[in-house]
């Protein structure tokens, strides 16, 4: 409770009464939007078992792929920002958090082509997101994006299979996500990674012994 006064005092020394007003409101239209998507079954809550093996899908073309440092902000924000529009713009109010540092406990990749941040993939442990009660062994998937310029190099299905393989030496047991129906993109590649439905009969098939 006192993180949130906190949080909305210094908003409203830093963006005054207007500002403090409408950072509230988009937070709560975003919730009641994340409802609502779930309940129209306009997104669909996947899983993945992380007791089973995860092979790393490498991408398809060689890149700087790694952890996501606070030195990056300034990269994401001028090659990045101008993209997250509509609904991405959640995406956008995490990393001007994270500019703020103020601290989530998200976790993210990033993937660098020529100086450029040209993808993003983050994740969370909460108890709660995006109205999903989480035990303290899941993670959450925040979100995905490539630049249109990287699309097709593999690049979620590689990020994606990396983190699950870095939660699994942690000792995570499930990884979970929502995905909008009309996303075939976040299908194919979450797919696979191993996720699929909630409830589906588990298979390892996706995955390699090797690892
Ligand atoms: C969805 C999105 C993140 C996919 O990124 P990407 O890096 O291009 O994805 P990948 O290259 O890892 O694709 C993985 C698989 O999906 C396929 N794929 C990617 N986009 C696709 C599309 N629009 N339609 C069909 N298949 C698609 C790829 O061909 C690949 O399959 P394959 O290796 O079996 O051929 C990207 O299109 C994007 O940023 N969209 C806008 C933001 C968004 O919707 N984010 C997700 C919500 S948080």
């Amino acid at each position: 409770m006192s993180r949130i006064i906190g949080k909305l005092s210094r908003l409203l020394r830093e963006r005054g009464p207007l500002g403090l007003l409408r950072q509230v409101w988009s937070g709560i239209a975003w919730r009641a939007r994340e409802q609502w998507n779930l309940r129209a079954g306009v997104v669909q809550i996947v899983d993945a078992d992380l007791a089973l093996p995860v092979e790393v899908i490498p991408t398809k073309k060689p890149m700087e792929v790694r952890l996501l440092r606070r030195e990056d902000l300034p990269n994401i924000r001028e090659h990045i920002y101008p993209l997250l529009t509509g609904p991405l713009e959640s995406d956008r109010r995490i990393f001007e958090a994270m500019e703020r540092g103020e601290d989530r406990n998200e976790e993210a990749y990033v993937a660098i082509m020529d100086g450029k941040i040209v993808h993003y993939m983050m994740w969370v442990q909460a108890p709660k997101y995006a109205g999903i009660k989480l035990a303290p062994d899941e993670v959450f998937y925040v979100c995905a994006f490539t630049h249109p310029d990287a699309r097709g190099l593999g690049l979620v299905q590689h990020t994606t299979t990396r983190s699950m393989k870095l939660f699994q030496e942690r000792g995570l047991r499930r990884a979970v996500a929502t995905i909008h129906r009309d996303n075939p993109g976040m299908w194919k590649a979450t797919g696979n990674a191993g996720f699929g439905p909630v409830g589906r009969p588990r298979s390892a098939s996706h995955t390699s012994s090797s690892s």
